[in-house]
């Protein structure tokens, strides 16, 4: 598509205000949404922290839904690889689903890679930076390519994986995280515990 293409579309559409109100939602769902955004190194845990987030926020009865970063790239993002232009179309439209999901009342938990610094402010403007919460899962590079649960930091020292991050892509850390978690020095349940303890204020109504 165009430019002028786009820009003609955009002037043509009017937002659609809802009757239903942030504060609606918030009285039927008895919660303040926010977006746990992890960030880490394949293998670092987000995965398995988002998860087991999302099913102790159950246990608490609190709505929230994780967006992953390989299931997402099945469906939604599938036509996304990993160049850095569409690792930044990635976290963009993740970003905007974690937005909507907000609006809907949710809170939202996401496990992507997001190795990029510049890539992250984007997504806390699109949520929000009063709902963003940013949480580095800094297990270490060497601990990540010892686990290599799915073979790719194999794969990617043979050459056989294009851009892989920490190998031959860069990561760049949070430099202000509200929450650093090094799943190779603590075990999941005390990790899981201390995004709770931040979270637990911030949506309670
Ligand atoms: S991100 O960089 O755009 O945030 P994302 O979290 O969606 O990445 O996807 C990461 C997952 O894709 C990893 O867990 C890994 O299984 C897989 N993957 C495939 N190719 C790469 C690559 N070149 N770099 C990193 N991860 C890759």
């Amino acid at each position: 598509m165009t430019e002028n293409k786009s820009q003609s579309n955009k002037n043509n559409l009017v937002w659609h205000q809802a009757q239903v109100t942030p504060a609606d939602r918030t009285r039927l769902f008895r919660q303040n949404p926010v977006t746990v955004w992890f960030t880490g190194l394949s293998g670092a845990g987000k995965s398995t922290l988002a998860f087991a987030l999302e099913k102790r926020l159950l246990e608490l009865v609190r709505a929230s839904y994780v967006l992953d970063g390989d299931n997402v790239r099945h469906g939604l993002n599938s036509n996304l690889g990993f160049s850095h232009e569409d690792r930044t179309e990635n976290i963009r439209r993740i970003a905007e689903v974690a937005r909507l999901m907000n609006d809907a009342g949710l809170i939202v938990i996401t496990a992507f890679i997001s190795p990029y610094r510049e890539d992250r402010e984007v997504a806390r403007r699109i949520i929000g930076a009063e709902k963003f919460l940013e949480v580095h899962v800094s297990t270490p590079l060497a601990v990540c390519e010892e686990r290599d649960p799915k073979g790719s930091y194999k794969r990617a020292r043979a050459g056989e994986i294009r851009d892989f991050t920490g190998i031959s892509s860069p990561y760049e850390s949070p430099s202000d995280p509200v929450l650093s978690l090094d799943t190779s020095a603590s075990g999941i349940v005390p990790c899981v515990e201390a995004v709770l303890a931040i979270l637990e204020p911030r949506i309670r109504v």
